[in-house]
């Protein structure tokens, strides 16, 4: 049967809304997957340990919330210690050859910030092609990416009304990977 490895990249998720909305929704309604939390293993990854997770998977999904303009720094530390030369690039390093590479997000920023000569003056895609880079190094089909936008919602700050918006958009953002993940087993 095929494995779905999600990495979660927030540093802190006892404290997400988004990102935990997403996940405990992909755990209801999605195939059975692997979690690693990155918040749980810290700064020194267990670097045997994860690539075994990994060469283990058929897909393998990033889960995080966007952090200037990227993934959180977490998440960029356990790559460069995890995607080392000689297991996910260079003459030898096949071992994420073939996999399935889905990217998952939430941006603080609406939708509208998200152009050309707006606040954050591209477009969503403008900011992901590293990982379209980091899937063709590794050889990994890079899947269309996943994500909500204005998931920013700071407690005793935002109104109640956000909260329960990002719930909702991120309720159906954890089905609509759900659905994916579904897809991509086939
Ligand atoms: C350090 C930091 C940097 C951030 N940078 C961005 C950014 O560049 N663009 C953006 O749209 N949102 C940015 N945000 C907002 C987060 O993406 C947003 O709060 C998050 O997606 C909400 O997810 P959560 O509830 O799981 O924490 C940033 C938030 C923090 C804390």
């Amino acid at each position: 049967m095929s494995k779905i490895l999600v990495v979660s990249g927030h540093p802190r998720l006892a404290q997400s809304l988004a990102n935990r909305t997403i996940l405990e929704t992909l755990k209801e309604k999605g195939p059975d997957f692997t979690l690693l939390r990155l918040d749980e293993e810290g700064w020194e990854p267990q670097v045997e340990k994860d690539q075994a997770l990994l060469k283990d998977a058929d897909v393998i999904v990033f889960q995080f919330p966007i952090f200037w303009y990227s993934y959180p720094a977490l998440m960029k530390h356990w790559v460069e210690d995890v995607f080392a030369h000689g297991f996910a690039y260079g003459t030898a390093g096949t071992a994420l050859k073939g996999k399935k590479f889905q990217i998952s997000f939430t941006t603080g920023s609406p939708a509208s910030a998200y152009r050309a000569g707006g606040p954050n003056g591209h477009v969503m895609e403008d900011f992901l092609f590293n990982f379209q880079q980091i899937a063709a190094l590794c050889g990994m089909e890079y899947e269309e990416p996943i994500y909500t936008n204005g998931c920013a919602y700071i407690p005793g700050v935002s109104p109640e009304f956000v909260k329960d918006r990002v719930i909702k958009d991120c309720e159906a953002h954890g089905a609509k990977l759900a659905e994916r993940l579904k897809e991509l087993l086939k």
